[in-house]
């Protein structure tokens, strides 16, 4: 078993418990934020202990303001983690911190708290008590990194509206900033179902965003949206299971995939292969942390064989046994640099208990910057294997939430999804100038 098998083994077996609502009061009213897209310069950005080490460049950050007076933060929207945190450490060079001193609504939160001793349950590494007898929390990372901080409280300010008491990590240690220098973010949002996510503190019903693929923007929408010029979504129950397994995060977005189509074929394929076995592995969760897709072995080759068969007549695959993409993207091409448009290429459908996702179009094949062999760039398709990374689940990440309007609906226990021009929903909500 490797380190992350432990580390998330140690978090399930924390998660046994009944739950007990800490919410803050309700909170009805719906708040509209613009969402962006952005590049970050390094390889990976800290989040929770059982994902893996990701190499991505893209991030959804979402900036507000925290604390009295208001101080401006950007954060990064993680629907695969728990505890929201900020960088603190105001001495840390070529990185936005929070001035936790500035503040004066911040307040540390002590060891006697509830918060601290009740609410940290799904953490990988139990909270412990400083010297000083405030609740420490240590967030630690499938790369053996850590980061270190006090649990704390603070007011949020989102779309003009204060939200007291919202609780938050103030890290002051870790996240070796030698590859993220110049991380323009200054933290990270839970989003997922712990406790201590802010959607739980919150007691948001539902929340729900859309990701532009052109310009980088998106729009973040916490509470509900019922608006008639909204598509219908198509929903796909959420998925919880009652016995702790070693390999199931309970805490995560979790839907049920029954197959996989590449146009109108499905992958022969045993629906057993896509459902989580008596340890838990086999899970399929949607992340909006994690920028590509990545199948467990046995999918992701099914998929890779179709897929290779179906653009084999006009793609040249990039033979280098060498080159795999971000350590899990092993199915690459090459393609002239001087052309303006992909060809067209076959729609990978991810097909739901109910509701089908379909990924068309340029969000199939990613071009790997850097690479080119001759006069011919380097495109990489976008779904990759789960096992070269050493992770046991299905991950759906942001690359093919692009144009789609996701819906996390927390109440109904379901997700929704449907097809949309983001920038024409943000336009309708006013995010954009
Ligand atoms: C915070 O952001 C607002 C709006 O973007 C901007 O007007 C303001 O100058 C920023 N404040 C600081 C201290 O950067
Ligand atoms: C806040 O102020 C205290 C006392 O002056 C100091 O020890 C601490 O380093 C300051 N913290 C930050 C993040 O600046
Ligand atoms: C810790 O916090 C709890 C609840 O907020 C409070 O009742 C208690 O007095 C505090 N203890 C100390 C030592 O500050
Ligand atoms: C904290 O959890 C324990 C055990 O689940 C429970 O007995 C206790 O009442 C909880 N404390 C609060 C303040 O909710
Ligand atoms: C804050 O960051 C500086 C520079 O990275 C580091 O030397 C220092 O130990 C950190 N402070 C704490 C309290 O961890
Ligand atoms: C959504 O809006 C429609 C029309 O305004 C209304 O009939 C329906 O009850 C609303 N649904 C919810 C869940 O609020
Ligand atoms: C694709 O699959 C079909 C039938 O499964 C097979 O006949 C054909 O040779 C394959 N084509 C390529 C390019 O591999
Ligand atoms: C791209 O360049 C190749 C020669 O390197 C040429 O044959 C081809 O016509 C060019 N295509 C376009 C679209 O310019
Ligand atoms: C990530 O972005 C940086 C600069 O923006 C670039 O140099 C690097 O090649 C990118 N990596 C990938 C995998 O796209
Ligand atoms: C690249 O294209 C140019 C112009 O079309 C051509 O002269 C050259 O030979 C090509 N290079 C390779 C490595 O194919």
């Amino acid at each position: 078993m490797n380190a992350i098998s432990l580390l998330f083994l140690a978090a399930v077996y924390l998660s046994f418990h009944t739950k007990t609502c800490f919410c803050l009061a309700p909170f009805s009213q719906m708040l509209v934020l613009p969402l962006k897209t952005q590049e970050l310069q390094s390889g990976s950005f800290p989040r929770s202990p059982n994902k893996l080490p990701f190499h991505h460049n893209v991030t959804l950050t979402v900036s507000l303001t925290v604390g009295t007076p208001p101080q401006n933060v950007t954060m990064v929207l993680d629907t695969g983690s728990e505890l929201s945190w900020l960088q603190c450490n105001t001495t840390r060079v070529n990185q936005p911190t929070f001035d936790s001193n500035r503040s004066t609504s911040y307040s540390p939160i002590n060891c006697s708290s509830p918060t601290c001793t009740n609410r940290t349950r799904d953490f990988s590494l139990p909270a412990s008590c400083d010297s000083k007898n405030l609740c420490h929390a240590t967030l630690s990372y499938a790369d053996a990194s850590s980061a270190e901080g006090n649990l704390a409280s603070d007011t949020f300010n989102f779309g003009g509206s204060d939200i007291p008491g919202v609780v938050f990590g103030c890290m002051d240690s870790g996240f070796s900033s030698n590859s993220d220098e110049d991380s323009k973010t200054t933290g990270l949002m839970g989003m997922n179902r712990g406790s201590l996510s802010f959607v739980s503190q919150m007691s948001f019903p539902k929340f729900s965003y859309c990701i532009s693929g052109f310009d980088f923007s998106g729009v973040l929408l916490l509470g509900e949206a019922n608006f008639t010029w909204l598509t219908p979504l198509n929903y796909t129950p959420l998925i919880q299971i009652s016995t702790p397994l070693p390999y199931f995060d309970r805490v995560a977005y979790t839907v049920q995939l029954e197959g996989i189509k590449v146009s109108d074929k499905v992958l022969p394929l045993p629906k057993s292969v896509y459902v989580p076995d008596h340890t838990g592995a086999g899970q399929t969760m949607v992340d909006s942390g994690t920028q590509f897709t990545f199948l467990l072995g046995p999918a992701y080759n099914a998929l890779r064989n179709e897929f290779l068969n179906q653009t084999g007549k006009f793609l040249r695959v990039l033979d280098d046994p060498n080159f795999v993409f971000q350590g899990a993207m092993d199915l690459c091409y090459l393609v002239p640099q001087n052309i303006t448009s992909l060809p067209l290429l076959p729609a990978v459908s991810l097909m739901f208990r109910d509701a089908e996702m379909k990924v068309s179009g340029d969000r199939l094949l990613y071009r790997a910057r850097g690479e080119v062999r001759g006069n011919d760039s380097v495109y990489c398709f976008t779904f990759g294997n789960s096992e070269l990374l050493g992770i046991e689940a299905y991950v759906i990440g942001n690359h093919h939430q692009q144009n789609m309007w996701m819906e996390f609906d927390l109440e109904k226990s379901r997700m929704g999804f449907a097809q949309v021009q983001c920038d024409l929903a943000g336009q309708r909500f006013g995010v954009y100038h």
